[in-house]
């Protein structure tokens, strides 16, 4: 049985903040359709390598692929418009505006170079927009709350509204940080369901960062290992939980 396609490549990826290395030759590859979970103790260098992927950060060397063409210099739009999308931490909701209104928003920066361009729209690609925004926050579980204003959300509901922003840039890939970070117990499973959800209607590839090790396990097809900026290991859950390097480093970082 062949494997599929890579579908995102890293080689050699450095990423340095002053004398600090913080991701360090790192050759990684994302395979079409695979949930690929990144874990590591803290500091290990997982956002600041998804922050690569997404364009958020430009590497100090290195270079980055997308389905073979490389995107290295590419913008953070350049490559969400390739497909490449992020669900960010909060920090890109609009507070006081409904989760419609966010996710809205989100759906129309694809049609143009951004709102203004956007100010005039034919009433029936507005319709379409409405519908798309809708059927976004059906799939999060958010069409009972759409007329909310984003604050008032719980803070799980607030991070299924990125998840819905970041879905509706239609991608091929999501990047996801620490999906579950910051939420109450009874909130986890919510947020999980969703996620397993949209990846399961397929033609969806995520890389997520997360530590909660019985999410990981549950979600992955494949994990990689980081450890002080590098690869330590990258294999399916039954062979990551078995490494002893992971073990090591887990208790390294524990203790250090
Ligand atoms: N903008 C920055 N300036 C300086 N140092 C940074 C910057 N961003 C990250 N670092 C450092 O790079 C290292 C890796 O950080 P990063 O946030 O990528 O780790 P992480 O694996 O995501 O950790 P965590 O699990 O705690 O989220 C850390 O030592 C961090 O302090
Ligand atoms: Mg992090």
């Amino acid at each position: 049985m062949s494997l599929p396609a890579p579908l995102l490549e890293t080689q050699g990826l450095v990423r340095r903040f002053g004398g600090f290395v913080a991701v360090d030759d790192v050759h990684l590859t994302i395979r079409r359709g695979e949930f690929h979970s990144l874990i590591g103790p803290n500091g290990a260098g997982k956002t600041t390598l998804l922050n690569l992927l997404s364009g958020d950060l430009t590497p100090t060397e290195g270079r980055i692929f997308y389905g073979g063409q490389e995107i290295t210099g590419r913008s953070l739009w350049q490559r969400a418009r390739l497909g490449i999308s992020r669900a960010y931490q909060l920090t890109h909701l609009f507070p006081r505006l409904s989760a419609f209104e966010n996710v809205r928003l989100a759906v129309q920066s694809l049609h143009g170079a951004g709102v203004i361009r956007d100010w005039w729209i034919p009433t029936r690609s507005l319709a379409a927009v409405q519908e798309k925004t809708m059927a976004l926050l059906e799939e999060v579980g958010l069409a009972a709350k759409a007329s909310l204003p984003a604050l008032a959300l719980s803070h799980g509901d607030q991070r299924k509204l990125e998840l819905a922003m970041a879905l509706a840039l239609d991608p091929e890939v999501l990047l996801l940080d620490e999906p579950t970070a910051g939420m109450a117990v009874e909130e986890v499973p919510g947020i999980l369901a969703v996620i397993g959800r949209v990846f399961s209607r397929g033609n969806l590839t995520i890389v997520m960062v997360e530590h909660r090790m019985d999410i990981v396990l549950k979600l992955s097809q494949r994990i990689t290992v980081m450890h002080l900026g590098r690869l330590l290991a990258q294999g399916t859950p039954v062979e990551i939980v078995q490494d002893r390097r992971v073990q090591e480093a887990y208790l390294g970082g524990l203790s250090g």
